[in-house]
């Protein structure tokens, strides 16, 4: 049988990133763009400025990742694009870009769902991992806790009621002046801090699976402004290490509560899987590892850098669309507010 080579492109945030991708599992090549340094003068992502540099980056960008995997546009099976959620802005450049090069080109275009592209990372990072299994989905906009049935199915098991735990996690690291991305910044500085008891609520949701981040953010940003008033030195590196933790103890709690409820069961939580922005945290790697261990669950993660925003998890998602036969024509648009269920 014939490889599959997917060119997969995504733009829908801060990072105009492209791969190509073997058979939905094997990377060939991975090329990440981060708009970073443009956006941390602001201290967040600025749309217009995202979208600008997304124009000019789309085509050295697709480029190189052809290169890298020294194959040319013509050896590709199909070309993928990320058509949603995200900045409407952004999204369109990847879109309007990908849909003239595949028409150009002559190839199916394969439109993909950013958090579809997350939770695929994994398939990358462990090639035996196949459906069904259970992921926590943490990224900077969304906090799902999903069943993923097969390949494409999923069944939303929790979500977040308000916040994201990335959302949360940026405006805290925003707090204790630590510069824009802050979630990763404050994941370096909690290492070096003690947990501090009493200091953060314990949230509370109607729905057994769901989360709540936004009591936790708004008590945190309330005590580090009482600090201020008060002219005392911030404990910075104690206060990191304590939003991390409660953050990080609330995911787990709650994925810990379906393990539990399924236990006896004829659908017990076999495995287990991470995906998002948030995924890269440390403490969360390690708690969910010892909450899995606990049961005698395998846990999945991806490799650091397929956590955060790139165009393999993209060509991995891409792959199994593309068996499904589902290709876009050129009446494609950017849905910035798409849903995975
Ligand atoms: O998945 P992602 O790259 O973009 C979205 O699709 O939203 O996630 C970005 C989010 C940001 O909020 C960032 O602060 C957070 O993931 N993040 C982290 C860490 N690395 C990235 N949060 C906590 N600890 C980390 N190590
Ligand atoms: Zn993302």
């Amino acid at each position: 049988m014939n490889d599959t080579l997917i060119l997969a492109l995504e733009t829908s945030c801060d990072e105009t990133a492209a791969a190509v991708i073997r058979n939905g599992r094997e990377i060939l090549s991975n090329v990440v763009h981060t708009q970073i340094p443009l956006h941390t003068l602001y201290g967040g992502v600025v749309p217009e400025i995202a979208s600008r540099a997304h124009t000019t980056a789309c085509d050295w960008v697709t480029e190189k990742a052809l290169t890298d995997a020294g194959l040319t546009a013509r050896e590709m099976t199909a070309m993928a694009v990320t058509c949603g959620p995200g900045l409407v802005g952004a999204l369109l450049c990847g879109v309007n870009w990908m849909k003239a090069y595949a028409w150009a080109c002559g190839k199916p275009l394969i439109p993909v769902n950013h958090i579809e592209g997350h939770v695929s990372a994994n398939y990358l990072t462990s090639p035996d991992l196949e459906p069904p299994f259970t992921c926590l989905v943490v990224s900077g906009g969304h906090s799902h806790l999903v069943e993923v049935e097969d390949y494409g199915v999923y069944t939303l098991l929790g979500r977040t009621v308000d916040d994201a735990a990335g959302e949360a996690f940026d405006k805290a690291a925003r707090v204790l002046g630590l510069p824009y991305p802050g979630g990763p910044r404050l994941d370096e500085l909690a290492a070096r801090g003690q947990f501090l008891p009493d200091l953060l609520p314990h949230p509370k949701t109607q729905g057994r699976y769901d989360y709540s981040f936004s009591g936790l953010k708004t008590a945190f940003l309330n005590h580090v402004n009482k600090l201020d008033q008060q002219g005392v030195k911030l404990p910075r590196a104690d206060l990191a290490c304590t939003f991390r933790q409660a953050v990080t103890e609330h995911l787990c709690e709650k994925a810990e509560l379906l393990i539990r409820d399924r236990l006896e069961t004829d659908r017990p939580v076999q495995r287990m899987a991470l995906a998002g922005g948030v995924s890269a945290n440390s403490l969360l790697r390690s708690r969910m590892g010892e909450v899995c261990g606990k049961y005698g669950i395998r846990l999945f993660m991806p490799a650091l850098k397929l956590c955060t925003d790139n165009g393999a998890m993209i060509g991995s998602a891409a792959y199994w669309r593309y068996l499904r036969g589902e290709t876009a024509d050129l009446s494609l648009n950017a849905q910035p507010a798409l849903k995975l269920i």
